[in-house]
């Protein structure tokens, strides 16, 4: 029985597949353009010694073929950017914020600094984050709080400083949380402790309360 009924799902999703491959494909094109945009001003932003993003993020193939980036099966959209480990420095552009499809930003172990945009509040697909390990500064956006599928935050050996923003601790979602090695400061909700949420902070850098 229920066989049958996954066998006819499936008949159903191919017809529709078929039926309207040539609409979404036109979508696609025009949505792909703004992620190649986003990406192009991206690799504007890196500075890469080794040259190997000037030379792998090439137009003359798409961006799903790129090199630490990767696009969901479905509507092959930006859904992951895994640049850790590979010496590059740079900022994270505002256009970064375009790419609605992003599910995971992963600059871990590299030489990023400044700000991060305001514009990265407008992706709200996140669900893992980690910067760990750059030289990144400023207070950490209360749009954080935001990202409602926010799972991992790893923010450990930044320059961040500041107040951490309240609305963090409202996300359900959350599992683990890392603001070790930076100069943030701020509050812990006791609750934390009753939830299974990981987190890693330096002795001195939290007040519970
Ligand atoms: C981009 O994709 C979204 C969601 O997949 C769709 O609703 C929208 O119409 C697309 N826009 C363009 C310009 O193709
Ligand atoms: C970029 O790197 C990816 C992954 O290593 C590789 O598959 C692809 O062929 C490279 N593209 C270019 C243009 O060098
Ligand atoms: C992408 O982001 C930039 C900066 O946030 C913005 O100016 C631009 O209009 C956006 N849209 C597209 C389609 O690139
Ligand atoms: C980021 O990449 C590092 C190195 O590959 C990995 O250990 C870590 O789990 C990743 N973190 C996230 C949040 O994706
Ligand atoms: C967080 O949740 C508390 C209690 O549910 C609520 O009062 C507060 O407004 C929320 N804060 C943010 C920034 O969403």
């Amino acid at each position: 029985m229920k066989r049958t009924y996954f066998l006819f799902v499936g008949a159903l999703v191919l017809h529709f597949t078929a039926t309207s491959s040539a609409s979404i494909i036109a979508a696609n094109s025009q949505n792909n353009t703004v992620d190649l945009n986003a990406l192009l001003a991206f690799k504007a932003a890196i500075f890469d010694p080794q040259r190997i993003i000037p030379t792998n993020w090439s137009t003359s193939t798409s961006v799903c073929n790129w090199i630490g980036i990767t696009c969901n099966a479905r509507h092959h959209r930006v859904a992951a950017i895994d640049l850790s480990y590979m010496g590059i420095a740079g900022t994270i552009p505002p256009q970064l914020g375009n790419l609605s499809f992003l599910v995971r930003l992963n600059v871990t172990k590299n030489s990023f600094h400044g700000h991060l945009p305001t514009e990265l509040s407008r992706v709200r697909q996140l669900k893992y984050i980690s910067l760990e390990g750059n030289a990144f500064e400023g207070e950490l956006p209360s749009w954080l709080g935001e990202c409602s599928k926010l799972q991992v935050l790893s923010l450990s050996d930044n320059k961040f400083s500041g107040h951490i923003p309240k609305g963090i601790w409202n996300l359900t979602t959350l599992t683990q949380i890392y603001l070790d090695w930076t100069d943030l400061t701020g509050k812990l909700p006791t609750w934390l402790y009753f939830e299974q949420i990981l987190v890693y902070v330096s002795s001195h850098q939290l007040i519970i309360i």
